[in-house]
């Protein structure tokens, strides 16, 4: 199938590029490059040793998407292109409406005007907002404390009604959790330019000597040890889940959480990378993050159950791909 990748020159975009090539697909790509270089495409390439059709072209141009989905036979789409910092969401609220949930309407209307239906979409587990853990993909959404989740939400509210109108239409909302690791060519994986927001490229960091040590957000929290739990997936993994949800899209709209189902707390993370890597990660508790959560994980049976898909890899897996890419990244 030709699939067109937004934002596929990015951290989860490019690992699933890899994944559908594999997979016998034909890919292109649209990415303006606002979080990415165009070395991870041809990365790609070199990963895979096929050729990409790729397009720097904001998903908020509309007749640039047009454009694209005029010179291609386009049969699904992969909607990845987006800002993803929780705080910067917060300090740049309008960008971030206008980026990821223009560009949600402005691909579903090329879907629709150039009549290709299916659509895979990248949600957040963020939705949930604040619940009993695991998530299930039953449970309403709560409204979140960031703009960035709230364009999650409302994405999904536009894709979902858009197939209410077109009940042709075949569309799933793929709802991430903690994804981490990188392809273990090294040459692909999640690059952090300046201080890293979230925890693994933090740690990597630390692990490189650029940073000191690891702020762990608070230790009093009712989870194993008081530090937070998360449900940290391998790329690779997630990356396959789109294959799987790929080759199941059926008419209406489909929700998956895309998660291992377990969770693991910051504590337990970095004892696993410290094991993975034979690194010392120097760390001092501070104060909790504000809007950050106790527990976040998955309740992933739903993907197991409907997709034969689940998550094979674990924290070494993880913990010692983020690094080997981290090293070579910076050599
Ligand atoms: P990323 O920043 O590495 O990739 C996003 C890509 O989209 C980048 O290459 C960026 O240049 C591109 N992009 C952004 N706005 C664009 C626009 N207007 N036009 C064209 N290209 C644009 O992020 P990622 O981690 O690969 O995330 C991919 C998707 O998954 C995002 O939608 C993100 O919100 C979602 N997601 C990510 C996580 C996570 O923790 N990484 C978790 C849940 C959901
Ligand atoms: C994980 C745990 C922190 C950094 C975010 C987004 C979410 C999704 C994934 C896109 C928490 C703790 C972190 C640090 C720490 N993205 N931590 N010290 O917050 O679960 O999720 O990324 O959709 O929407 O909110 O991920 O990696 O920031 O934090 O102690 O320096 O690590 O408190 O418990 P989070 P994270």
């Amino acid at each position: 199938m030709n699939i067109l990748v937004t934002g596929g020159a990015g951290y989860i975009g490019s690992h699933t590029c890899v994944t559908l090539i594999e997979a016998g697909h034909t890919v292109i790509v649209i990415d303006n490059l606002c979080n990415s270089d165009i070395k991870t495409v041809d990365k790609v390439k070199k990963i895979t040793k096929k050729d990409i059709t790729f397009y720097q072209i904001d998903m908020t141009d509309e007749m640039a998407v047009n454009y694209v989905f005029s010179s291609h036979n386009i049969d699904s789409v992969i909607h990845f292109a987006g800002l993803k910092a929780v705080s910067e969401s917060v300090e740049k609220p309008l960008s971030y409406y206008y980026n990821n949930v223009v560009s949600t309407m402005i691909v579903s209307k090329a879907c629709h005007k150039h009549n290709v239906k299916k659509i895979i979409f990248s949600s957040s587990a963020t939705v949930y907002g604040k619940q009993k853990v695991p998530f299930i993909e039953t449970m309403n959404l709560l409204p979140t404390t960031n703009p960035y989740g709230e364009t999650k939400a409302m994405s999904e509210r536009i894709l979902t009604d858009l197939t209410k109108a077109n009940p042709e239409f075949s569309v799933t909302l793929l709802r991430y959790f903690n994804p981490v690791g990188a392809h273990e060519s090294r040459l692909i994986g999640e690059v952090s330019n300046g201080i890293p927001h979230n925890l693994m490229p933090f740690i990597t960091q630390v692990a490189n000597g650029k940073l000191e040590r690891l702020h762990i957000f608070g230790n009093d929290y009712p989870t194993i040890d008081g530090t937070g739990v998360r449900d940290y997936i391998h790329v690779l993994d997630l990356a396959e889940g789109h294959v799987a949800a790929l080759n199941k899209l059926t008419p209406g709209v489909h929700i998956y959480n895309l998660g291992t189902g377990r969770g693991t707390s910051v504590l337990q993370l970095v004892n696993a990378f410290e094991e993975a890597n034979c690194i010392k990660i120097p760390y001092e508790i501070v104060d909790r993050r504000p809007g950050d959560i106790a527990e976040c994980y998955a309740d992933a049976s739903k993907a197991q159950r409907e997709l034969g898909w689940t998550a094979k890899r674990g924290l070494v897996d993880m913990c010692r791909d983020a690094w080997q890419f981290e090293m070579n990244y910076r050599e």
